[in-house]
C-alpha cells in the first residue's frame, strides 16, 4: 500500500496521520515526541485544541527536515470571516513556527446551528485561504464537518475547490452522502475519530473482525477506512498503540464484510452536527 494520497492539486497526504485534539492535555510537547518517533509525520492540529504550541516546539527540537512533515491545522467557527481567518491563520503559524501550513481547514461550517449567514462567513473565510494558498503559505486547503449543502454554497463562489473535508467517519457512522458528494467532486475524505473514541472499538460486530482478521481492533477500524480510500488521524497515547496505529498488518477486507459493516445502524456518533445542537 502508498503511504500517500495524492489531492486534487498534486500535492501528496500521508493516508494515516497523528490526530493531537486533547493528546498534549494542554500541558507540553512529550507526546508530541513520542508520536514523532513513533514515526508520524502527518500532525493534525488546530487553533481550537490550544496546543500549536507544544506542535510547534516538539517539531522544531525533532530537527526533522520541515519538507518531510504534512501539519495540519484548522481555523475555529468563532473565528470565521475573511479577516479573522487571516489572523487565526498567522496566529496558528507563529504558535507552530513555521513559515507555511500543508494544509488549512474551515474547522466547522457555522458559528452554530442557528446562525444566519454563514454562507456569507464560510465563502469570505475561504476568500482568505485562496489567498495564502497563492501566496505559498498552505500547500492545501479544505475544509471539516462540511455536508453537501455547505460545500455547495461554499462552491458556488469558489476559485479553488476544496482539497480534503475532514468528517466523523467510522464504522457505525459512515456519512454515505457526505462521502459520496466528496468523491464526486475530487474532495478527499479525511477521518477523525476514526476509532470511533474507543465507543467503536468495544462492539461486539468490531471484536469479531478483529479475531478473524487477526489483528487488533484498532487496526481492523483502520484498514476498514484505509482500504475504502480514507485518509485517518487516530489519536493515542503510548507509544505502542501509537505504533500499533501506523504499523499495520496489510489484510484485505472482503467486499462481503466491508458492505456489512457500511449498512449497521448507528453506533458510536461523537454527538456533533453543524446544523444541530449537540447531543451529549
Ligand atoms: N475536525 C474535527 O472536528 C475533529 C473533531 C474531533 C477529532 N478530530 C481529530 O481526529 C483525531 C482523532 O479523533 P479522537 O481523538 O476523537 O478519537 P479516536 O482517534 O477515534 O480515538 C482515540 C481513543 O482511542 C484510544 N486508542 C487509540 N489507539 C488505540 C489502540 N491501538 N488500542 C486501543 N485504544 C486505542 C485512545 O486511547 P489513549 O489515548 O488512552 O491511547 C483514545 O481514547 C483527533 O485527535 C483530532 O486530531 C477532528
Amino acid at each position: 500500500m502508498s503511504e500517500y494520497y495524492v489531492l486534487a492539486n498534486g500535492v501528496k497526504m500521508p493516508k494515516i496521520g497523528y490526530g493531537t485534539y486533547k493528546s498534549t492535555d494542554g500541558s507540553d510537547e512529550r507526546i508530541i515526541h513520542m508520536a514523532l518517533e513513533a514515526g508520524y509525520r502527518l500532525l493534525d492540529t488546530a487553533a481550537a485544541y490550544e496546543n500549536e504550541i507544544y506542535v510547534g516546539k516538539a517539531i522544531k527540537e525533532s530537527q526533522i527536515p520541515r519538507e518531510e512533515l504534512f501539519l495540519t491545522s484548522k481555523v475555529w467557527k468563532t473565528n470565521l470571516g475573511y479577516e479573522k481567518t487571516k489572523a487565526s491563520f498567522e496566529e496558528s503559524l507563529q504558535r507552530l513556527q513555521v513559515d507555511y501550513l500543508d494544509l488549512f481547514l474551515l474547522h466547522w461550517p457555522k458559528p452554530d446551528p442557528d446562525c444566519k449567514n454563514w454562507k456569507e462567513l464560510d465563502r469570505e473565510s475561504w476568500r482568505a485561504l485562496e489567498e495564502y494558498y497563492h501566496a505559498g503559505k498552505v500547500r492545501a486547503i479544505g475544509v471539516s464537518n462540511f455536508l453537501p449543502h455547505h460545500l455547495e454554497a461554499l462552491m458556488e463562489t469558489a476559485d479553488i475547490r476544496p482539497m480534503v473535508n475532514q468528517l466523523e467517519l467510522h464504522v457505525g457512522y459512515m456519512q454515505e452522502a457526505a462521502v459520496q458528494y466528496c468523491k464526486s467532486w475530487g474532495i478527499l475524505v479525511e477521518a477523525w475519530s476514526p476509532l470511533g473514541r474507543r465507543r467503536v472499538l468495544e462492539e461486539p460486530i468490531v471484536q469479531q473482525m478483529a479475531k478473524k482478521y487477526q489483528v487488533t481492533p484498532a487496526q481492523f477500524l483502520l484498514r476498514f477506512l484505509l482500504q475504502q480510500g480514507f485518509a485517518v488521524v487516530p489519536k493515542a497515547s503510548s507509544p505502542e498503540r501509537m505504533r500499533q496505529n501506523l504499523e499495520l498488518p496489510a489484510i484485505e477486507i472482503t467486499t462481503e464484510d466491508i458492505y456489512l459493516l457500511r449498512c449497521l445502524p448507528q453506533i458510536g456518533w461523537g454527538g456533533e452536527h453543524p446544523d444541530l445542537e449537540r447531543v451529549k
